[in-house]
């Protein structure tokens, strides 16, 4: 899938969609562009992915603080609130999952259309997935960040007590013991949320972002 058309649309000039026919792409009126001008900042999706329990929802939501607190539009998707809503109807089968990243990958490209920098935290342990997340939006625009603290000290925290339960034969299908994980193999950034601090692992994702030049450096 290409990243936009002629006619604007991610989609190609096509009338039918899925299980939806006889339906027509509708030009924005206020696009991107405009949004990142008047924002003084160009949008960016940063892809959190990782094991239950790498860090990925404390690393997201601690470097959205930092967005925020320097006054950019920024947003977090949460794995684990998504999933009380808009994916409530999901589980932990493959076909769920792919589902589930299928729906987070089309909402950030909304939030990245909206002009707002969205910071997705999901276990996303397929790699054709993110791909596929990846592949709605421009190169550039998709900045993967792979949470890489190792399967021992993810269950050694085990904050949920859910490794424990899954071990135990209780919870089927977990990722990193009865569902795999598919490690990143060239992720824009990879942080060992496993050894590194809180503070030492923002720093890592904001010097990317400023690499990337979604931000400027603080003065
Ligand atoms: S994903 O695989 O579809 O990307 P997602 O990030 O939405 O998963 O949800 C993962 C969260 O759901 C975990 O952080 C954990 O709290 C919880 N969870 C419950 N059951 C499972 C399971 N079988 N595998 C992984 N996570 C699970």
């Amino acid at each position: 899938m290409t990243a936009s058309t002629a006619s604007g649309s991610p989609y190609g000039a096509v009338t039918d969609q899925g299980a939806a026919t006889n339906i027509a792409w509708h030009e924005a009126t206020v696009d991107r562009a405009a949004r990142a001008q008047q924002r003084g900042h160009r949008s960016a999706i940063l892809w959190f992915t990782g094991l239950s329990g790498s860090g990925k929802s404390t690393l997201a939501n601690a470097v959205n603080a930092e967005l925020f607190q320097r006054g950019l539009a920024t947003y977090v998707l949460d794995g684990d609130n998504i999933r009380h809503g808009l994916c409530n109807d999901l589980g932990f089968s493959d076909a769920d999952r792919v589902e589930n990243i299928r729906r987070i990958g089309e909402v950030s490209r909304l939030f990245l259309d909206a002009g707002v920098i969205v910071l997705t935290a999901f276990v996303s342990p397929f790699r054709a997935d993110r791909d596929r997340a990846r592949g709605l939006v421009a190169d550039g625009d998709f900045i993967e960040i792979h949470c890489a603290a190792d399967l021992g000290v993810c269950e050694g925290r085990d904050p949920k007590g859910l490794y424990a339960k899954a071990r135990a034969g209780v919870i089927k299908d977990f990722t990193g013991i009865s569902s795999p994980y598919e490690v990143p193999e060239a992720p824009e950034l990879r942080v060992d949320t496993g050894a590194l601090s809180l503070e030492a692992s923002v720093a890592a994702v904001i010097a990317q972002l400023e690499q990337n030049g979604i931000v400027v450096p603080a003065a």
